[in-house]
């Protein structure tokens, strides 16, 4: 069989990448090796760029979004029993949209369920070969038997944990990695957002998150120690850890409530240089990640792909090599902004165990410096807002 680019992964990447392909009318192929339920159920982030919305818009998957989404035109942080309400629109232009990323996922299999595209689930041993030659080819079993694909291209969406960066020889990739020393514990519950807006708290007991992904349905996070067990958190241990880092009126507001689902995340930031091999290219979780503080995993993926599928459009359209040879530089640019931001917003906002008293001074001084300065605002609005997608 063969198919002009073969996609592994059917997370938000490898789907939108396959959208924008076929509607340009370049053939693809996804392998994912899980089930299609097991991807609509998975919990994640939820809050959009414009630019990200724009581009799901371009592609005729925002409908739902559009109609279903929240937007929000600020953000607030919470430190030392204080609020600082951080005026995204007015200081940077722009909004963002809070709108769950397992609707994203619903959204864009919907769309190719009602288009036809060629979708393998449940594909077992995925295996890349001859990404340096012509026509590169994808192994795979299914139902017991072994396939293989000849392609053009292979567009590697299949995550932090996927075959496709692995397929990239040692000598060629170079890591960067830092390793956080808390995780994320996170509870979904149908309760009433306890603030129109997310909060993001530094306390000295941990971080906490206050997000949600309607008026009626809250999310919140809690920092807690890299080995947290989930099984030592009761919803009430969780509601009243909650309670003491939220702002005291907050606390008070706060609509608590069975949890619909509870998990720990560990929080990383990682990049892999270069994005692409041969014809193999590198998009999304599985080139990048960044740790959910600033928000930046599921609008990098989309960024990736909308660069991704320029690039492959020039070459079947007007055998144009450019793009795909710019392809790895262009993305990395916007990859490190929002690895920076990602970073910073960790460190401004969370409670290190190894952090120095000096540490926890400059932590402390650098919120204050932002509750009182227009310029350190804007900074922070303007990155978290998005910065402008280059053409
Ligand atoms: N073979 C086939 N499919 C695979 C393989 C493999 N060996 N390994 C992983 N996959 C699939 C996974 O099952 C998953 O469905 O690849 C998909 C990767 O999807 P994501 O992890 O969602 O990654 P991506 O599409 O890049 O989305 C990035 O997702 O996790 C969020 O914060 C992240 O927002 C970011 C976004
Ligand atoms: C979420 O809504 O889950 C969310 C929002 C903002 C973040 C991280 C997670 O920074």
């Amino acid at each position: 069989m063969h198919i002009q680019v073969a996609i592994i992964g059917a997370g938000p990447a490898g789907l939108l990448l396959a959208r924008v392909l076929e509607l340009a009318g370049i053939e693809t192929a996804v392998l994912e090796r899980r089930t299609p339920d097991y991807l609509r159920q998975r919990i994640r982030a939820g809050l959009l760029e414009q630019g990200t919305v724009d581009f799901l818009s371009e592609v005729g998957v925002a409908a739902r979004l559009k109609r279903e989404r929240l937007i929000h035109q600020g953000v607030k942080l919470a430190f030392g029993g204080k609020r600082v309400r951080i005026d995204l629109e007015g200081l940077a232009g722009r909004a963002v949209s809070i709108y769950g990323q397992a609707e994203i996922q619903k959204d864009l299999m919907d769309a190719h369920a009602g288009a036809g595209t060629t979708i393998i689930y449940e594909a077992q041993d995925v295996s890349l070969h001859g990404l340096t030659d012509s026509t590169p080819r994808v192994r795979y079993r299914q139902n017991g038997l072994t396939h293989e694909m000849a392609c053009d291209f292979i567009a590697g969406c299949d995550g932090f944990h996927g075959v496709s960066r692995q397929a990239i020889p040692q000598e060629v990739i170079s890591t960067y990695e830092r390793v956080y020393p808390f995780a994320w514990l996170g509870l979904l519950s149908d309760t009433r957002p306890v603030n129109d807006e997310l909060i993001y708290v530094n306390h000295e007991r941990g971080f906490a998150l206050c997000t949600m992904r309607s008026r009626t349905r809250s999310r919140y996070y809690l920092q807690v120690s890299a080995h947290e067990d989930i099984e030592d958190w009761s919803d009430d241990r969780f509601w009243t850890e909650l309670k003491r880092r939220l702002p005291r009126d907050a606390a008070r507001g706060l609509e608590t409530g069975p949890s619909i689902e509870k998990s720990i995340a560990p929080l990383r930031s990682f990049v892999a240089e270069p994005l692409r091999y041969g014809r193999l290219f590198l998009a999304g979780d599985a080139a990048h990640i960044v740790p959910p503080t600033g928000a930046k995993g599921l609008n990098l993926a989309v960024a990736d792909v909308r660069y991704l599928s320029r690039a492959l459009i020039a070459y079947y359209r007007s055998g144009r090599t450019d793009l795909t040879d710019a392809y790895s530089e262009t993305c990395l640019a916007r990859v490190w902004k929002a690895q920076r931001f990602s970073w910073w917003m960790t460190n401004l906002t969370h409670r290190f165990p190894e952090a120095s008293p000096f540490e926890r001074r400059a932590q402390a001084a650098e919120l204050a410096y932002l509750e009182g300065s227009r310029a350190a605002q804007t900074v922070l609005a303007e990155n978290y807002v998005g910065l402008p997608l280059s053409e």
